[in-house]
C-alpha cells in the first residue's frame, strides 16, 4: 500500500506531548479510547486483537494532522505505489486500462471487483443507458437554482435530490444495490449536461440512445455530437479519475455509508468534499495560473516568487505520491494527441515550462505534477468550461465511491474517530451580569 512516508513524530514532539497532557489531566477520554487510538493495525486478512487490550492504558494518543499515514479502512479496490508512481484498479494498471477499458467497464471493474463478461458489460452498458433521462422534477428544480451558482453546488443538491425519487432503502438486497449503482452512474452526466445548459437559459436536451456513454456526455453538453478522438480521449479521462483510494472525497463517502443511509446521500457528501480546491477544484485553479503566469518567458520569475510567498502551486503535490502522478503522465499525453488532431495550445508551453522549472525547485522535496495540472488542458481543448472541470471529476470517480460503498457495507462498522481536547477545563457557568468584558 501506498502508506510510505508517513511523518515521523519524535517523543519530545509537541502535538504528541499536547496530547499526553491533554489525555492525563483534561481530556474527557478514558483509557479504553485513548489505546484504542495507537493500537497497531492488522494487514488485510488477518484478525485484529481488540484495540483496548491490545495497547497499554498509558499509551499517549498521537495526533496525525490530516490523517497522514493513518489507516482507517481495509480496501481491495485500488493501489497506490507513491514510489514507484504505479495505479492499479483491483490489481490492473491503471495505463492499462486508459488503453483499453472504457469508463463503463472500468466502473464495473471498480464496483464488481472483477472485468466484466460480454455479456455482463452488455446488460451494464444496456441498464446504465435506459436510465440517464431525469426526471422533470429534477430538471424543474434545477431551472430554479441560480445561473451564478458554481455547477459543483448545482450536482451535490441535484445527486441529493434522487433520494426523495428513490427513497427505497433497501441495503441488504443486491437488486437494491445494483439500481442504485447504475441509476447514479447513468444519471450523474446528465444532471451536469443539464445545469450547463440551464444556467445558459436553455432547455436540456435528452440522451442520445445511439452515443456511448461519454459521447452522450459530450453531446448533452455541447448539442453536438462530438468527434470520435474527442469522445475517445474524454472516456480516458473518466477511467483516469474513477478512483483513488482513501482520499478526502471517498473518505466523506465512507464515513456517510457506515450510517447506513443510502447511496445519494452518501455521493452527495462526497460531491461536496471533492468540491474543495484541495482536492477536485485544483485544476479549475491551474488554467487560472496558467492565465497568469501568461507566457513561457515569465515561468521562472513567477515560479520564485510564488515559492517566495509560500504559495501552493496548483497541480503539484500529493500525499502518496514522491515521483510525477501516473495519470498525469498519461493525461499529458492525450493532450498531446488532442493538440496534434485539433491544434495546438501556447498554454501547453506555459505548462511544460513551469513543470521543468518546478522539477528544479520542488523536485527535491518530492512534489511534481498531479493528476490536475495536464486534465485542464485537455478539457479545455474539448471546449468544456473551466467551472465544469471538477463536476466532470465527480463523474468519473462516483464509480469509486460506489466502489467504497459497497465495501463498506460488506463489512461496516459506523466511524466514530476520537479527539484531542484542547478546550477549557471544567468551569461554572456564570450568569450575563458576572461575565468579564471582551477586551
Ligand atoms: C495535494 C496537497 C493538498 C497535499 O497536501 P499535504 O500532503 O497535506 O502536503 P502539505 O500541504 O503538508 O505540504 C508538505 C510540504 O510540501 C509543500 N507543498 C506541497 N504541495 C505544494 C505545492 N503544490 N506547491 C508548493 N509547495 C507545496 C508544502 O508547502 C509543505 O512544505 P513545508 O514542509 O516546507 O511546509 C498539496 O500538495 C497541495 O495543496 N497541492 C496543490 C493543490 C492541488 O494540486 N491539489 C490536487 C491534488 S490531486
Amino acid at each position: 500500500m501506498g502508506l510510505t512516508s508517513p511523518r515521523k513524530f519524535a517523543k519530545s514532539d509537541p502535538i504528541v506531548m499536547a496530547a499526553k497532557i491533554s489525555s492525563e489531566t483534561a481530556s474527557p477520554l478514558g483509557g479504553a479510547e485513548s489505546a484504542a487510538a495507537t493500537a497497531p493495525v492488522s494487514a488485510p486478512g488477518q484478525t485484529s486483537q481488540p484495540a483496548a487490550t491490545a495497547a497499554p492504558a498509558t499509551a499517549p494518543l498521537v495526533f496525525r494532522p490530516g490523517l497522514e499515514g493513518v489507516p482507517a479502512t481495509q480496501s481491495a479496490i485500488c493501489d497506490i505505489d507513491g514510489s514507484r508512481g504505479v495505479l492499479t484498479y483491483r490489481g490492473y494498471p491503471v495505463n492499462q486500462l486508459a488503453s483499453h477499458s472504457t469508463f463503463l467497464e472500468t466502473a464495473y471493474l471498480l464496483i464488481w471487483g472483477e472485468l466484466p463478461t460480454i455479456f455482463q458489460l452488455r446488460d451494464f452498458e444496456q441498464e446504465v443507458q435506459m436510465h440517464r433521462r431525469v426526471s422533470f422534477r429534477i430538471r424543474d428544480m434545477m431551472k430554479c437554482f441560480p445561473a451564478s451558482g458554481h455547477p459543483m453546488d448545482a450536482l451535490q443538491a441535484s445527486a441529493a435530490s434522487l433520494g426523495l425519487f428513490y427513497s427505497r432503502r433497501a441495503l441488504y438486497d443486491p437488486q437494491y444495490i445494483t439500481e442504485a449503482v447504475v441509476r447514479l452512474i447513468a444519471k450523474i452526466p446528465t444532471m451536469v449536461a443539464a445545469f450547463q445548459l440551464i444556467r445558459k437559459g436553455q432547455d436540456p436536451i435528452q440522451p442520445r440512445d445511439d452515443l456511448a456513454y461519454s459521447a452522450n456526455f459530450l453531446y448533452m453538453l455541447t448539442e453536438r455530437e462530438p468527434d470520435p478522438l474527442a469522445a475517445r480521449i474524454f472516456d480516458a479521462c473518466l477511467i483516469l479519475h474513477a478512483e483513488h483510494s482513501l482520499n478526502a472525497s471517498t473518505f466523506s463517502a465512507r464515513v456517510t455509508a457506515s450510517t447506513l443511509t443510502d447511496p445519494y446521500a452518501v455521493v452527495a457528501s462526497a460531491v461536496g468534499t471533492l468540491a474543495g480546491p484541495l482536492h477536485g477544484g485544483a485544476n479549475e485553479d491551474v488554467l487560472d495560473m496558467l492565465d497568469e503566469i501568461g507566457s513561457v518567458d515569465q515561468v521562472e520569475a513567477w515560479l520564485d516568487r510564488a515559492i517566495a510567498e509560500k504559495r501552493k502551486i496548483m497541480g503539484f503535490g500529493h500525499r502518496e505520491y514522491r515521483v510525477k502522478d501516473p495519470r498525469a503522465v498519461i493525461l499529458q499525453g492525450l493532450a498531446e494527441d488532442l493538440f496534434l488532431r485539433f491544434g495546438h495550445d501556447s498554454m501547453y508551453d506555459v505548462a511544460r515550462r513551469l513543470e521543468a522549472v518546478a522539477a528544479e525547485r520542488l523536485g527535491p522535496k518530492g512534489i511534481f505534477p498531479n493528476v490536475d495540472f495536464y486534465s485542464g488542458l485537455v478539457y479545455r481543448k474539448l471546449g468544456i468550461p473551466r467551472d465544469l472541470f471538477t463536476p466532470i471529476f465527480a463523474i468519473a470517480r462516483t464509480a469509486g465511491w460506489l466502489a467504497h460503498w459497497r465495501e463498506q457495507l460488506g463489512a461496516n462498522r459506523i466511524y466514530r474517530p476520537t479527539q484531542i481536547y484542547t478546550g477549557s477545563l471544567e468551569r461554572p457557568w456564570l450568569p450575563l451580569e458576572g461575565r468579564p468584558t471582551p477586551s
